[in-house]
């Protein structure tokens, strides 16, 4: 079963809370990559959609207003709190929203999408094979699935620009995440979020045709920028 205790557990507890708190920052915040993967998931009106790991619902409501008039939008995510936010920000609206606090990788739900959707949430499945199964489950023949997942860390700015100002302060040497576990660069290496679904085709996750368009996407606002560390002469320069 994917979305182990452990990940309910992170994503019930203060990570979730400080999710919960700075919503509205971190959704103005991904707001490029929003549009851009919104643009290639191309929902249309009359649409069901499965917003994976919906979190706060800033996707599910955007996802909601594409698919009118006619469709719906179901979001599920493992985190109550985050859910209350979703919630709380579709009861200031007449979208056809509906949350469910369950693992995406195992709930069993009751209807089947054209579309699924993620902003980064999908690299916090357990077991990612079995969870994308799952999904496939859910969708009508000839649906579509779109997320987005950062690529390396060494790559990325946006998470290592804050890591390499903090280092010096730490007596012992940074490890880089572990891709082979759940979390945010989960599908960062090799076997990631395209390839993962292709490498997998035998094992009958029912996914075809997936295409990476990462680098395009994040290059042009400035995530995946190769990250190259500032000699420590060039610090304090400002830029
Ligand atoms: C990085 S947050 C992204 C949230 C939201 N998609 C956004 O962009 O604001 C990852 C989300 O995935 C959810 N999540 C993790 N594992 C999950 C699972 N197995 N099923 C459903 N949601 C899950 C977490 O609770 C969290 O809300």
């Amino acid at each position: 079963m994917s979305g182990t205790p452990m990940q309910k557990e992170y994503w019930s507890g203060p990570a979730a809370e400080q999710w919960a708190t700075h919503a509205d920052r971190i959704d103005a915040m991904m707001r490029p990559m929003t549009d851009d993967v919104l643009r290639l998931a191309h929902v249309q009106p009359g649409e069901r959609v499965l917003d994976i790991g919906c979190g706060s619902g800033a996707t599910s409501l955007r996802l909601a207003r594409a698919v009118a008039p006619g469709g719906a939008v179901t979001g599920v995510d493992i985190s109550p709190q985050l859910l209350d936010v979703a919630r709380a920000r579709v009861a200031q609206t007449d979208l056809p929203v509906s949350f469910l606090e369950a693992d995406a990788g195992a709930a069993l739900l009751d209807q089947t999408f054209d579309t699924a959707f993620s902003r980064f949430g999908v690299m916090f499945f357990e077991q990612p094979s079995a969870a994308f199964t799952n999904i496939r489950r859910h969708m009508r023949r000839g649906a579509r699935m779109t997320f987005v997942c950062w690529r390396p860390i060494a790559e990325n700015g946006w998470a290592m620009a804050p890591l390499e100002a903090i280092k010096p302060m730490f007596d012992t040497p940074w490890t880089p995440p572990n891709t082979d576990a759940p979390g945010p660069f989960a599908f960062c290496g090799a076997y990631s979020g395209a390839s993962r679904l292709e490498q997998d085709r035998d094992r009958a996750l029912g996914w075809r045709q997936c295409h990476r368009r990462g680098r395009e996407l994040g290059r042009e606002h400035g995530f995946f920028a190769p990250h190259r560390p500032k000699r420590a002469s060039d610090r304090g320069a400002g830029a």
